[in-house]
């Protein structure tokens, strides 16, 4: 107890309990986000940097600078937030069960004389390392990928995470992650040290800003949505609310991938769950 006010003593900036749950409420209404009571150090530490660069001495000067409205300053303190932890071929097995179950099956039903039509939405994208693995294994699955009509849709609340997935470029140790031949395939290089996504994935990927609390422009259906280290910041209601909405942008049949802590076991009827975080929509 007497660390914890020492600590809160020895503060930079005073942070009042007030204060925290101010801006805890307003990101819970904005994005969905959770902020408990143990996460007021982190949002301290988040927007500290913050208010030393708006020359601001207090974070009561802080809120009130949101609660005037004027600016964005909310979706500034949201993007400091987000956790945006990512990594190329993230859970590697849901790239598997990508290649041959979902891309192997539309491939041979397009053998068959079926559509050649691919949606996939990379929910929650972050820096963009998912969608553009998806890519990669779409681009390695399917032959004369060319021909067909085929579309990732990378989505995330956080402004500079889409701006980062849509320049495409990282640090050249991302080959580590890939599987073999990918990076000599799929990998430009750029200035020292980093690497730039082939074209070939660039033009099926397009990287939006959306909050998954609020309106979708889109219509779906997608064959696949992948979901994943998005839930775990959302209450049970909001996530509830959300995999619903997947479910009815989903294909019947279609495929939900969500993170390696999340379950739906409690999200009702309308998925029946068919591997290690994978999903399938039957209702
Ligand atoms: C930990 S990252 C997950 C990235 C990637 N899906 C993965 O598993 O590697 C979580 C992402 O969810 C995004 N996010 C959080 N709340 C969101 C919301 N309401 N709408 C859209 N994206 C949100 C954050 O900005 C962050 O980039």
């Amino acid at each position: 107890m007497q660390a914890l006010a020492q600590q809160e003593a020895d503060r930079e900036f005073a942070f009042s309990e007030q204060e925290f749950a101010y801006l805890a409420r307003l990101v819970y209404e904005k994005s969905g986000i959770v902020l408990g009571d143990h996460k007021k150090n982190m949002v301290y530490a988040r927007l500290a940097r913050r208010l030393r660069a708006l020359g601001l001495s207090t974070f009561k000067d802080y809120c009130a600078l949101i609660a005037d409205g004027g600016s964005d300053e909310i979706g500034y303190a949201i993007n400091a937030i987000t956790t945006n932890l990512t990594k190329f071929f993230r859970e590697s097995h849901h790239f598997d069960h990508l290649q041959e179950a979902v891309l192997g099956d539309l491939n041979a039903q397009a053998l068959a004389g079926g559509s050649k039509r691919l949606r996939i939405w990379s929910a929650g994208c972050s820096s963009g390392e998912e969608p553009y693995s998806i890519a990669m294994t779409a681009r390695s699955a399917l032959p004369n990928m060319d021909t067909w009509d085929a579309r990732i849709l990378a989505t995330d609340l956080d402004t500079n995470m889409v701006a980062t997935g849509r320049a495409g470029v990282y640090g050249a140790s991302c080959k580590e992650a890939l599987p073999a031949g990918y990076y000599a395939k799929f990998c430009q290089s750029a200035d020292a040290g980093t690497v730039r996504m082939a074209d070939s994935l660039r033009e099926l990927i397009a990287f939006k800003q959306l909050n998954l609390l609020g309106n979708w422009p889109m219509k779906g259906p997608f064959d696949a949505i992948f979901c994943r280290n998005v839930m775990i910041y959302f209450d049970a209601a909001t996530k509830a609310r959300l995999v619903d909405r997947f479910a009815s942008l989903l294909k019947p049949g279609g495929w939900l991938y969500i993170g390696h802590s999340e379950s739906l076991r409690e999200d009702g009827q309308r998925y029946k769950i068919v591997g290690r975080t994978v999903y399938r929509r039957v209702a």
